[in-house]
């Protein structure tokens, strides 16, 4: 039984202030949800201070991106060492904003997920078509591209230690949502595609979808055979908002 997994991914948002009200709210609903994971991915300057609220709770925080280098001179890089040094548990590795704006690409997102694992951290690893793609009937295509160059790097086995997150770019802060099917219809390929490597691996790999899931439609997402919790950008920014999200999870 694959335990439901939400994350919260906060991009480039919030403040002090705002993170303390957001977590204090956080910690005040997430007493009621027992059968899902909660994760929140604060911006690095901010994990510290976010951490030590969470102290105690079960909410485990994570990063939003971590160095594909271990040490040494990377001026402005964040290493998973400093990110294990500080308690996180998670790093989510190849978001399409990251791949889009910052040169992220398939091979320097392996690394990522490398550097993240190697260093004792899960990786959140996210993977979707652009709108175009999917018109074109290539979704699956580019996703297995993405899953790939993961796999020639780390083998399928790695994957058991990580998360996937499907997250279609068109679905991204757009308010506009995968169906509960489209969204099945893709995890249950990427499952799919894991299984014909490895059965074991594919059954306990958790797959979370992503964009524009808010209360109003993460039950249903979540209701669906291969999806296990999701990957919330601005819903999660908002304590009800999220925890309801949690709750539909749990
Ligand atoms: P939204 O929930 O704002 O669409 O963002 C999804 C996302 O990118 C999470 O990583």
């Amino acid at each position: 039984m694959r335990k439901p997994l939400v994350a919260g991914n906060w991009k480039m948002n919030g403040s002090r202030e705002s993170n303390i009200a957001l977590v204090k709210g956080l910690l005040e609903g997430s007493s009621q949800i027992a059968n899902a994971e909660i994760l929140v991915c604060p911006s690095f300057v901010y994990i510290t201070e976010v951490a030590k609220q969470l102290e105690g709770s079960s909410i485990a925080y994570g990063s939003q991106d971590v160095a594909k280098e271990e040490v040494g001179a990377y001026t402005g890089e964040i290493s998973v060492g400093m990110l294990k040094d500080i308690g996180c548990s998670y790093a989510i590795v190849g978001h399409s904003e990251r791949r889009a704006l910052f040169g992220d690409t398939d091979v320097i997102v392996a690394q990522k997920f490398a550097a993240a694992q190697n260093g004792g951290i899960l990786p959140v690893l996210c993977v979707g078509e652009l709108l175009e793609e999917r018109e074109a009937g290539q979704t699956e295509a580019v996703v297995e591209r993405q899953l790939q160059a993961v796999v020639d790097l780390v083998g399928i086995s790695a994957l058991e230690k990580s998360v996937v997150a499907y997250e279609p770019v068109w679905a991204i802060g757009t308010g506009k949502t995968a169906s509960p099917q489209e969204a099945q219809d893709v995890h249950a390929f990427i499952r799919g595609w894991i299984s014909k490597e490895d059965a074991a691996v594919a059954e306990k790999v958790r797959i979370l979808y992503g964009g524009s899931v808010k209360a109003a439609n993460a039950k249903e997402l979540f209701s669906q055979a291969d999806i296990d919790g999701g990957l919330i950008g601005g819903a999660s920014l908002a304590a009800d908002e999220f925890i309801s999200i949690c709750e539909a999870a749990g």
